[in-house]
Parts: structure tokens; C-alpha cells; sequence
């Protein structure tokens, strides 16, 4: 690991026409892995999913992220919580599906809780001096809605996210993200390291070469444009080339060189997606080992009304692209076990700017 940290420690004095890549073993070392699940998972904002997934007073559905079972329920207009999926009285699973509730109930000795997460029975306990149920509720999580995305911050240290993304919520204002709905949603786990997946979604110096035929035409590698990070994102422009019509409804906020462009940002450590006029596109990534990463993916639409075959055609180009990419990942992962890897100058600012905003974000949280 110990070449990982003083490459890391590197890159802070570095700028974009200096920047290198890393060596394979800030990739494949089991114990850096280790203490960036405890540095950034744990401790920095992950997301969760989308807002619209939980419209209503008592929607929720079950999840789990780093090992941690959750409960993403609404527990009025204005609250969303992210709870507690153990029950406390011997430890088991509450519920692993999602729907409209007022009550969650444990399936193993029928103790149940409220949705705010406070206890409503526990049967047969009564009369106990030793046993409070006022204070016996499900531990909420840290959680906060940003874009129409939902995060949870699993130790409760991380400063507030939306302090931590200020510049980034200015530049995508006009599109109005939160309003988009989730159609299309995915889930698999690929053969990569979770930053070789971070880094690959976030340069568009692969754009004209591994997309070719679906990406290229429509973002190609010459047209990106790098943007200063922030505190807790980073991201470039990938603008579309001035002949593409606009595909599909937008909102009338925006400015003409607004539509003609994606915003591309990560919210490190796990989220990272590209924000258009009539879509935005999204990756949740969670490490499992060194060499693979469970990847949640969808698309939210600005127009949920889209015909069928407009949303089938975003669906199969996006499917696609991800399917470009995983190729192209396994591909790395196996080079990055070589022992003739080295490391080489990144490509300028525009094209590559975003893996060194990337190793600079990884060695202010790690070092
Ligand atoms: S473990 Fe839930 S009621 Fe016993
Ligand atoms: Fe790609």
C-alpha cells in the first residue's frame, strides 16, 4: 500500500500538465481497499436512489450498501429516513422487499416498529423495569436528497453534501434533475476495480475510441471540457456537436449551450452521473473485492410520458455503452496485474483532468 499513499501524497503537488497515472498496485491492493471502504464508504455520502421510487406517506423499499441493511421508507411529503433494517430485539432481517407501509414488522417474533422507526409491540414483554420502548427504535442514518437522489452517510460524520457540492448544484440548476423519473434501473457486478470504474465513467479521453459507433457521434472525445472541482465533486462538459438535434423534452430554464451538453460529476466515493437536457444517467458503485464492484445503474427522465420507443432507444444506448465499458474494464484489470504496468502522463486537462481531480479528492479523505 505503501506506494499507493506516497503517489497519492504526490498528486497534490500536481497540476494537469504534470499529472500521471497510478501504479496497478493503488488498484489491486486488498489493504488500501480496506481503508478506503473505512475512509470514504463509511464515513462520505452514498447514494441510495431516487426520490420518485418513494412518492407517497409510507412508501419504502429495503436496500443494503457496504454490508449495512437498510430501510429507505417516506415518512411524510417533506421526510425521507433512511433506517435501521435489524431488528432490535434478536438481530433479524425486518423486510426485504419495497411498498406502502405504516408499520414494519419483524417476521421472526413479531416485534414491530412505526415508521418513523420508534417501536409500536413487543409481544409478551410487558412489565419489564429493565425494558424501555420509548427508547428502543430503529437507529435512522444520516440521509440527505440532493438532485432527486437520496444519500446516507453511514457514521454520521461527513459535512452536510450540500455544502459539499455547492458549485456543482449551480451548474446543473436549470435542468431540474429532481424532477426526472427513474424508467429504466439495472443492477450487476462487474470485474473491476471501483475507482478503475470511477475513472473510466468520468474521462472522456476514451469517448471516440471505446464508443465509437454509440458515444462518439454524440460526445466525442475533442468536444469535452473540463470544469474546476469542488470540495466534494468533480466533472467535465461533454458537449454535443452543434448539429444534434435535441432529443426529447427539456425544461425552458435552459440555456442553449445548456441543452448542447451533458454535465458529467462524481459525488465520490460512489456515485457518479451525466445530467442532459432530457435525461440523466447514473451509476451507484460499491466495492465488493479488489477486482469487483457491484454496479446499480439507471436513467431518469425529464419527460416521464416518453413514447416507448424513444425510451427504448435511450435504454439500448446506455445498455450498450455500460457493456462497451465493462469489456474494456476487464481488459484493464487484467493488465494491471502484469508486472510490466507502469504509469504515464495523463492526457491534458479536458480529456483526463477528472482522474487527477479524482486522486487528489482520494488523497485529501486517505491520507
Ligand atoms: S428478532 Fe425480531 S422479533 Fe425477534
Ligand atoms: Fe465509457
Amino acid at each position: 500500500m505503501q506506494k499507493s499513499i506516497e503517489a497519492l501524497r504526490h498528486s497534490l503537488t500536481l497540476d494537469y500538465d504534470s499529472a500521471r497515472s497510478m501504479p496497478a498496485e493503488f488498484y489491486t491492493s486488498e489493504k488500501l481497499l480496506e481503508v478506503e471502504k473505512d475512509k470514504l464508504f463509511t464515513s462520505q455520502w452514498l447514494c441510495l436512489g431516487r426520490i420518485q421510487q418513494i412518492p407517497k406517506p409510507g412508501d419504502y423499499y429495503a436496500t443494503e450498501v457496504m454490508g449495512e441493511p437498510l430501510i429507505v421508507v417516506r415518512t411524510n411529503m417533506q421526510t425521507i429516513s433512511v433506517l435501521s433494517n435489524v431488528c432490535r430485539h434478536r438481530g433479524s432481517i425486518l423486510v426485504r422487499d419495497s411498498g406502502n407501509t405504516d408499520t414494519f414488522t419483524c417476521p421472526y417474533h413479531s416485534w414491530s416498529y412505526n415508521i418513523d422507526g420508534s417501536l409500536r409491540r413487543a409481544p409478551l414483554i410487558i412489565d419489564r423495569p429493565d425494558f424501555e420502548p420509548k427508547k428502543c427504535r430503529l437507529p435512522a442514518f444520516s440521509s440527505e436528497v440532493w438532485g432527486g437522489f437520496i444519500y446516507v452517510n453511514l457514521d454520521g460524520t461527513a459535512p452536510t453534501l450540500a455544502s459539499q457540492l455547492e458549485g456543482l448544484s449551480n451548474l446543473i440548476k436549470n435542468y431540474h434533475m429532481s424532477d426526472m423519473v427513474e424508467l429504466h434501473s439495472e443492477e450487476s457486478t462487474w470485474d473491476t476495480n471501483w475507482k478503475c470504474l470511477t475513472e473510466n465513467f468520468m474521462e472522456g479521453y476514451h469517448l471516440s475510441t471505446v464508443h465509437r459507433k454509440t458515444l462518439h457521434p454524440i460526445t466525442p472525445t475533442h468536444l469535452c471540457e473540463h470544469f474546476p472541482a469542488g470540495q466534494g465533486y468533480f466533472g467535465y462538459f461533454s458537449v454535443f456537436p452543434d448539429d444534434l438535434p435535441q432529443r426529447g423534452k427539456f425544461h425552458p430554464d435552459l440555456t442553449t449551450k445548456e441543452r448542447q451538453r451533458s454535465v458529467m460529476f462524481a459525488i465520490p466515493p460512489g456515485h457518479v452521473a451525466g445530467v442532459a437536457g432530457h435525461k440523466v444517467t447514473y451509476l451507484y458503485i460499491q466495492p465488493d473485492t479488489v477486482d469487483t464492484v457491484r454496479v446499480k445503474r439507471g436513467i431518469a427522465f425529464a419527460d416521464p410520458a416518453i413514447s416507448n420507443d424513444s425510451l427504448e432507444n435511450a435504454v439500448d444506448l446506455f445498455e450498450q455503452t455500460m457493456a462497451e465499458d465493462k469489456i474494456q474494464l476487464a481488459n484493464l484489470r487484467q493488465g494491471l496485474h502484469s508486472r510490466s504496468v507502469t504509469t504515464a502522463p495523463l492526457a491534458p486537462a479536458n480529456f483526463e483532468g477528472n482522474v487527477l481531480d479524482f486522486y487528489q479528492y482520494l488523497a485529501r479523505h486517505i491520507l
